[in-house]
């Protein structure tokens, strides 16, 4: 039995999203594939990520077992992963692991019901073990793939956007990821801290959402672009960005590229650059000089 998880990119409103902002994600065509085979005991093999884990094993994936075993305690499952996204890396990988295992598993059970009410609620559970406080936007992108508003809750408010034309997006890996739920402490206490400043912050994300709300439906990518640094700025400012990640934006915006921001946790890991058509490979070019990866992806085609 197959089961399939997208990898994401968050567009606008990472971090933000946790404290009760809108945000926009896109799932991407690329993720993780998770196939289950009967066994005497829970298990997980992912070559490309390095991973054997067993249950019970002091490992974070054991923990997505232990919520699988609690959900589905009549007979283990081994998994076999194929994974087509770097891990940490901000693309929405435990994510699109936990998609993966579900989908696999409830495919196993024959169990064809609601994903947002059935499904959705248990790859929260395996989230947490990860992220700690995730806002749920990761595992509703890995679920949906297409372009989408959120809007945390439980459950969430999710509402797809259908574009007029596909974003070309260049997606850089300029360091290691860093530990999401360390970010997302980092995020939270300087907010708390700086009161009224933090306050700002927040409601300037919002307000940058909302134009790139408006931006993404009309297809007005200038707009967009200069949205994305104005994002970026912000999330640097709230001291979740990088020198690595800095450097892969501006290397990116004097390729040629419309906007440039981090996507996702911050720390390290990806970031993602809008492009015309004709400026991707020169922007991807410029990219390989400062990230160890680049991809072109093509976001609500
Ligand atoms: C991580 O991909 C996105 C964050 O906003 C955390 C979350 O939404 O759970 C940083």
């Amino acid at each position: 039995m197959e089961g399939f998880g997208h990898g994401k990119v968050l567009l606008f409103g990472e971090h933000a999203v946790v404290h009760g902002c809108r945000a926009l994600g896109a799932g991407l065509s690329s993720g993780v594939l998770a196939r289950a085979t009967p066994a005497a005991a829970w298990s997980l093999r992912c070559p490309s990520w390095n991973l054997d884990v067993i249950l019970d094993e002091p490992h974070r994936v054991a923990g997505c077992l232990e919520v699988l075993k609690r959900h589905f305690p009549t007979q283990p499952l081994a998994f076999e992963l194929d994974a087509s996204i770097p891990a940490g890396a901000g693309m929405g990988s435990s994510a699109a692991m936990a998609v993966a295992l579900l989908r696999a598993t409830r495919a196993f059970h024959a169990l064809n019901d609601d994903e947002m009410t059935h499904l959705w609620p248990l790859a929260m559970e395996m989230e947490r073990v990860f992220h700690g406080n995730p806002s749920g936007l990761d595992h509703t992108a890995a679920i949906s793939g297409q372009v989408f508003e959120f809007v945390r809750g439980t459950p969430p408010q999710v509402h797809v956007l259908s574009l007029v034309a596909p974003l070309q997006l260049v997606i850089g890996l300029a360091s290691p990821g860093a530990d999401t739920g360390r970010m997302v402490a980092g995020f939270t206490e300087r907010l708390h801290r700086r009161g009224a400043a933090g306050a700002g912050m927040l409601a300037a994300i919002g307000a940058i959402v909302d134009q790139a709300t408006i931006a993404l439906q009309t297809d007005d990518l200038p707009s967009l672009g200069e949205l994305m640094v104005m994002n970026h700025g912000l999330l640097m400012g709230m001291g979740v960005s990088s020198a690595a990640l800095d450097a892969a934006c501006h290397a990116a915006v004097n390729a040629g590229a419309l906007g440039a921001k981090l996507t996702g946790a911050g720390g390290g890991g990806c970031m993602i650059a809008l492009c015309q058509p004709d400026t991707v490979e020169r922007v991807r070019t410029s990219l390989l000089s400062v990230c160890s990866q680049t991809w072109h992806t093509t976001i609500g085609a």
